[in-house]
């Protein structure tokens, strides 16, 4: 079976380098700009409202959901909002408990904090981090046996914004010090065309509407996927017609990229094959499609599944993965060969 490629995927919601720059023009600078993620809006409004009036720093917050959903982009926003310098960083950057206390002994008063995939730092770090959010201190211990020594760090007071893409991967300790929760959705195709709108009107694409709910639709919910197929959309345009993204311009090149109508790629087509040629549309454990595929599990439930489960082709069951009627339609199989396989996926 041929290798995954996720990383490097036109639809892959994993950022490349660049993308996730401070400088990007697309990202949104205020929750005004924002599209989607109405309810997360609101309430982050208030909560940032109601600290500005206290003139208190915002208490921290939890980012969760799926990759590509604005975790970062929305960190950006709190501190442009609360008028504060924003500190971006993460998990697997932070190594030892010292490159920890480094940079919140650096911060300013009122920071933000960022620390993207904070599900993965480690237990080490994770013991700072508990005093530094808890009460804005850490305890360095410095020297061994005799010459040890131990001094109590004042912090300035931050909010610590953390992303990850799934709350229960966080230890309940780390969880509980976070007073605001709050989780993203996948985008609706007509909250993806007015990102690609906007993104088009910034670059300077000419897009017709229809043509925009196009790759909309193909974006699988996730505005990070929707703004680099506009980009590779707006090539074909260039090349093969004048220059406008109609809605003929991105069938044509969706169709040469191998993404299909709902956004799938030929990956995602050959996860779903799998689970019905080698286990008759399933269950199957997630470790064991993982390893039948050449792909990590996490990546598996993190990048792929989320997608396939909110357009009801797959469905999590205790006993492992099922295809469902829909998914099989969409591969264009007979599910009505077989008087077993039709009750299976009644
Ligand atoms: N670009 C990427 N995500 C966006 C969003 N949610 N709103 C506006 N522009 C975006």
């Amino acid at each position: 079976m041929e290798d995954f490629d996720f990383e490097n995927r036109i639809i892959s919601p994993t950022e490349i380098m660049g993308e996730n720059d401070n400088d990007n023009p697309l990202r949104p600078r205020t929750l005004e700009d924002y599209i989607g993620q109405e309810k997360v809006k609101q309430n982050l409004a208030v909560f940032i409202e109601a600290a500005r009036q206290r003139n208190e720093t915002l208490d921290h917050v939890l980012l969760y959901g799926p990759p590509g959903l604005g975790k970062t982009t929305l960190s950006g926003i709190i501190a442009n909002e609360l008028g504060v310098n924003l500190r971006i960083t993460s998990g697997p950057a932070i190594e030892k408990p010292g490159d920890l206390a480094a940079i919140l002994t650096n911060l300013n008063e009122g920071d933000v904090l960022f620390i993207d995939e904070i599900h993965r730092i480690s237990r080490a770090v994770e013991e700072i981090l508990y005093p530094a959010m808890e009460d804005f201190a850490i305890d360095i211990v410095t020297g061994k046996g005799q010459m040890a020594a131990s001094y109590h760090l004042p912090l300035p007071r931050f909010t610590l914004v953390g992303a990850t893409t799934r709350a229960g991967q966080l230890t309940s300790p780390l969880r509980d010090r976070f007073g605001v929760n709050l989780r993203l959705e996948l985008y609706s195709p007509e909250e993806l065309s007015r990102i690609i709108n906007r993104s088009a009107s910034i670059l300077g694409i000419s897009i017709e509407p229809d043509g925009a709910l196009e790759i909309a639709s193909r974006s699988r919910g996730t505005p990070r996927i929707a703004n680099r197929m506009l980009k590779r959309v707006r090539d074909f345009a260039q090349v093969l017609s004048d220059g406008v993204i109609t809605l003929d311009t991105a069938r044509t090149a969706l169709e040469r990229l191998e993404i299909d109508e709902l956004g799938l790629d030929s990956n995602d087509r050959r996860m779903l094959e799998a689970i019905v040629k080698f286990y008759n549309g399933g269950p199957v454990g997630l470790e064991t499609l993982a390893a039948a595929i050449g792909e990590e599990a996490i990546t598996i439930e993190d990048v792929i599944e989320p997608y396939l489960m909110q357009i009801g082709f797959l469905s999590r069951t205790p006993r492992g993965r099922c295809i469902t009627k829909a998914g099989l339609l969409h591969l264009g199989l007979d599910i009505s060969s077989g008087e077993e396989t039709q009750m299976k996926f009644e």
